[in-house]
């Protein structure tokens, strides 16, 4: 059989929220321009992120009913950390209750003023929290990864010579390496078992320890196993394990392919660092065998890691991924390819090739989605990374200015997902409608997340006056 179908019936349903195109125009409006600043039950299809929007199995529903809440030492912790180190196989599991604190606890344990953490692209988040601590965050993607257009299967792979040099140059300033897989911020793409290796191997020399950010190891393992020859007849569980085989650690934000709502943890195989770690833990997370998360979190977890690499699972994963971008492909809309694992990158500054950089093509492009057709998605581009030097009043823009349109793990059908692809057709034939934006407030700090924004053109006081009908809280 050619079709891939959902490995799994649908026991809880949810109403999706209908609102009329000129609501939504104002609602977005009424947001300042920023589809973090909607609410939720106002966005038919949400697409913004992948990370904690899964829906549960029954097997994890019914784990979490069985939790031990216990203050230390419950059950449900020895159960998410045989799960962990099943799979990861590091000394010490520290859970955390996501991804940033993860970084967070491991940053400020373990880098100083001056360090410099080389890696394929940091993540957002971990940029910040490496940045935080006073170290400086160097992304080495391979050249590929710039270029839409090139079909390299491995464009999350690190930059070998680049890294190569760096750690040459810098020597014990690098107290590790991070890898992220996939390369969330490079378009999702994989990084290879023979990249990882490499890296391996160059850290060894030189004595410095890799670890991996394996937010989404599992889709990961799964396009090694599409792509990379070598491995082409081994299992998911199989290449998971060899990667981290690689590490001497790993941070991961279970939210994603933990296939739970929230959840995090620190895997290290260093015994000073997990002490570090764990005293960090106690003050702001909590006791080492919860760490900010309940037993039923624990629960879902331990269950989750294992049904992520279910090859019935990941085969329909992935392949869902690929026919949202094959569908936008075959209809000309620039995207970024090859299709990875959680998401389909459209290209802003392709797709609204009327827009300056200034004007924010790839942000217009996720506000039209919204306005237009309730779909809500997230810019990984010239807002969310661009750098702006106050003194020259100067702009730096990233070199792919992108949408992502992030797929939720079990929550959406194929018809939601035809839904999706017509309507972004619909709209690219009427791109040259959509209108670029200006910023009106930026904070400096992960500025997509609260920023405020304007039409372009538009006279300052009425869009002011939209924007102060909707309290703007501060969110994050
Ligand atoms: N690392 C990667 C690769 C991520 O994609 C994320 C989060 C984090 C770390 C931080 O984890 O959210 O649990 O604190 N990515 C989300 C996203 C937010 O939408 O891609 P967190």
């Amino acid at each position: 059989m050619r079709t891939i179908i959902e490995p799994f019936r649908i026991k809880s349903v949810e109403p999706l929220p209908r609102l009329t195109v000129e609501q939504r125009r104002r609602r977005i409006a009424e947001a300042g321009y920023n589809p973090f600043r909607l609410h939720a039950d106002e966005v038919l299809i949400d697409l913004l992120t992948d990370s904690g929007t899964c829906a549960m199995s029954t097997r994890q529903w019914a784990a979490m009913m069985q939790a031990d809440e216990s203050y230390a030492g419950s059950a449900s912790f020895f159960r998410f950390e045989a799960a962990v180190r099943r799979l990861f196989g590091h000394r010490h599991v520290i859970p955390a209750h996501q991804g940033r604190a993860a970084e967070r606890l491991l940053c400020q344990a373990v880098l100083h003023a001056g360090d410099v953490v080389p890696g394929n692209t940091h993540f957002d988040t971990t940029r910040a929290n490496i940045e935080a601590s006073g170290a400086i965050a160097l992304d080495l993607p391979v050249a590929s990864a710039a270029d839409p257009s090139s079909d390299e299967p491995f464009k999350g792979n690190i930059d070998l010579p680049a890294l190569a040099k760096a750690l040459d140059r810098l020597g014990d300033r690098v107290p590790f390496v991070l890898i992220t897989v996939t390369n969330n911020s490079a378009g999702g793409q994989p990084v290879s078992l023979a990249n990882l290796r490499a890296a391996r191997d160059l850290c060894d020399a030189r004595r410095v320890p890799l670890l991996l950010d394996a937010a989404r190891f599992a889709e990961n393992a799964w396009l090694i196993k599409l792509r990379e020859p070598d491995h082409r007849d081994e299992s998911a569980l199989d290449i998971a394990r060899q990667m981290f085989a690689l590490s001497d650690g790993a941070l991961m934000s279970m939210k994603k392919d933990g296939l739970a709502n929230m959840g995090g943890v620190v895997s290290l195989d260093s015994d000073a660092w997990a002490e570090r770690v764990r005293n960090l833990l106690i003050l702001t997370e909590g006791f080492p065998t919860y760490g900010g998360l309940a037993g039923r979190d624990l629960e879902a977890l331990a269950v989750g890691l294992e049904e992520v690499l279910d090859e019935e699972y990941l085969r329909y994963r992935i392949a869902s991924t690929a026919y949202l971008g094959e569908h936008l492909a075959a209809a000309g809309v620039p995207v970024v390819r090859p299709f990875g694992g959680h998401a389909v990158y459209l290209d802003g500054r392709a797709f609204c090739s009327h827009l300056r950089d200034e004007e924010l093509p790839g942000w217009s492009l996720s506000v039209a989605l919204y306005a237009e057709l309730g779909i809500r998605a997230c810019e990984v581009g010239n807002v969310m990374k661009g750098r702006h030097n106050p003194a020259t009043g100067e702009w730096h823009w990233p070199a792919l200015d992108l949408v992502r349109l992030a797929i939720p793990r079990r929550v959406y059908t194929q018809s939601h997902i035809d839904y999706v692809v017509e309507g972004i057709v619909e709209l690219f034939a009427r791109r040259h409608e959509i209108e670029g934006l200006r910023f009106v407030h930026r904070p400096a700090v992960l500025p997509h997340f609260t920023a405020v924004l304007a039409r372009r053109d538009a006279a300052m006081p009425a869009d002011d006056a939209l924007v102060a009908a909707r309290e703007l809280a501060p969110v994050g």
